[in-house]
């Protein structure tokens, strides 16, 4: 089973990205996860293309793109120039779903979409086919250090029986409140692809942190 851990580069530190991307490069996480925010589907602003295009620079992995803003469909050829390896969007915002799936499936990146924790797994039913990911968030989208929303377990197990039917091949990611002791019972549940911001950055050593996430036992 795919295992791999996404840093969120939302906690890392602002003054210095190229020293956090040279941490990522030299640890087991195989993706950087980036999350772009706008201020009105969220409450809270982030970044954008030019800080996505100095990292991508400066790190070597695969590069996830989380969108939270209204008219992602406008933006996401910009993101995919800018180095974006996965664009992931969340339903909430999609007038037309299928159309901006297929979007960024034709400018070459890999699709993702997501939900927020209130709304319904099943509003999935007939989109899981048309992408590679499905990101269940674990907090409400818009800030990091949030706590992990336990019902995300059933939620999981919904999602499972759709990417059964649907798509066997999609992969599972999960965002928000992930830290070692969870995250051994996430991969466990059938995750694939774990986020992680402040129990990365926020930790001693950062680069272990990753590897136990990846290996820890689940108690
Ligand atoms: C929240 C973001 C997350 C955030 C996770 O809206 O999508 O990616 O950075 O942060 P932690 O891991 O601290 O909950
Ligand atoms: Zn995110």
């Amino acid at each position: 089973m795919t295992k791999i851990i996404s840093p969120s580069l939302l906690s890392a530190d602002f003054g210095n990205l190229q020293a956090d991307c040279e941490m990522i490069n030299r640890s087991n996480a195989e993706w950087l996860h980036i999350d772009v925010m706008d201020g009105v589907f969220v409450p809270n602003i982030s970044f954008g293309f030019p800080v996505l295009e100095a990292v991508t620079k400066h790190c070597n992995k695969v590069i996830d793109v989380h969108l939270m803003i209204v008219e992602p469909e406008k933006y996401i050829e910009r993101f995919i120039q800018a180095g974006a390896d996965i664009v992931t969007v969340h339903l909430e915002t999609l007038k037309n779903p299928f159309d901006t799936l297929r979007l960024i499936r034709e400018m070459g990146a890999k699709v993702g979409i997501t939900i927020n924790p209130d709304v319904p797994v099943n509003s999935l039913y007939g989109l899981v086919g048309q992408v590679d990911m499905v990101l269940l968030m674990s907090v409400f989208a818009g800030y990091g250090g949030q706590k992990f929303i336990e019902e995300t377990y059933t939620r999981i197990e919904e999602l499972k029986a759709i990417i059964a039917e649907e798509n066997p091949d999609c992969l599972i990611q999960i965002d928000g409140g992930v830290n070692v002791d969870n995250a051994p019972k996430l991969f466990d549940a059938g995750v694939n692809v774990l986020v992680a911001g402040s129990a990365v950055f926020n930790s001693e050593n950062p680069e272990e942190t990753i590897s136990k996430m990846l290996n820890a036992k689940n108690a």
